[in-house]
């Protein structure tokens, strides 16, 4: 696979690298690599970093993986339909605080003034509630002690959506992409459509890596996916060790938030 960069306006030297690797690994939204299960056929993932950096340490490995299956056992016991519904009802009154995006440090969701909520609520992979879990949602077995998977409304390949209705009618499992989008659609952020759709299914790798949920796409969906594939080259496996020197590239980035953003948005 080969990732082309293009030059960023701030300078930083960046090179064309040629990825050759594929390796037998997932990395949650977290930054920590888990074994490949087996219905994952479609996952490919680079060794090196698209700055040319290897970021794996094989010591550190089998503990990590150990986290993270931990973190997905309790994630899909716990993601339900009932659990979004609740969260996008109380994080959509966006009552939290008022600042700017670039203030936004992250997964503030973690903070004690956001609710404090645990890992499993913020991070990980995402996939839809209120149909069945597919096969290749990152360790699938744990949602047989999920509260949805014995209700019949929700365990059938299309549950309680007609195909082609369109991502946002879906409910997706709660997180950082989803609160991340609401926070920047109820604030009248002008980032295109493609942009928001990023935002939002970011962490959806069943869809944009396993081809899974394709009969929930509408038309407007089947274009952006085009475009979320092209971010997650950039996304999980582009972290750097080279520090970013963050005064140098401020500029770029509050220029960018000024055209899409209102200087205070609601949290
Ligand atoms: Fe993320």
């Amino acid at each position: 696979m080969t990732i082309l960069i293009e030059q960023p306006h701030f300078g930083l030297e960046v090179e064309t690298k040629t990825i050759t690797c594929v390796t037998n690994e997932l990395v949650l939204d977290g930054g920590f690599p888990v074994p490949k299960s087996e219905s994952d056929g479609a996952f490919e993932a680079p060794e090196i970093n698209s700055f040319g950096h290897t970021f794996r340490d094989y010591n550190a490995e089998s503990e990590r993986q150990k986290t993270v299956e931990e973190f997905y056992r309790v994630n899909h016991i716990s993601q339900s339909y009932d659990f979004v519904k609740k969260m996008r009802e109380e994080y959509g009154k966006l009552d939290k605080i008022e600042m700017s995006i670039w203030e936004y440090l992250g997964k503030v969701l973690l903070l004690p003034r956001f609710g404090e909520l645990p890992q499993w609520a913020v991070v990980g992979d995402t996939f839809p509630l209120g149909c069945a879990f597919d096969e290749s949602i990152v360790h699938h077995k744990y949602f047989k002690n999920n509260s949805d998977i014995n209700n019949p409304a929700y365990n059938t390949k299309n549950g309680i959506y007609q195909e082609e209705c369109g991502l946002e009618n879906v409910v997706m499992s709660w997180g950082h992409d989803d609160y991340m989008y609401l926070v920047a659609k109820e604030n009248g952020s002008t980032l295109p459509s493609a942009a928001l759709f990023v935002i939002r299914y970011h962490s959806f790798y069943p869809l944009h890596r396993a081809g899974a949920y394709t009969h929930l796409l509408n038309e407007e969906d089947k274009e952006n996916l085009k475009w979320l594939q092209i971010f997650n080259k950039y996304d999980l496996y582009s972290k750097s060790k080279v520090r970013v020197d963050v005064e140098k590239v401020k500029p770029y980035y509050l220029s960018l938030i000024e055209k899409y953003f209102p200087a205070k948005l609601r949290w």
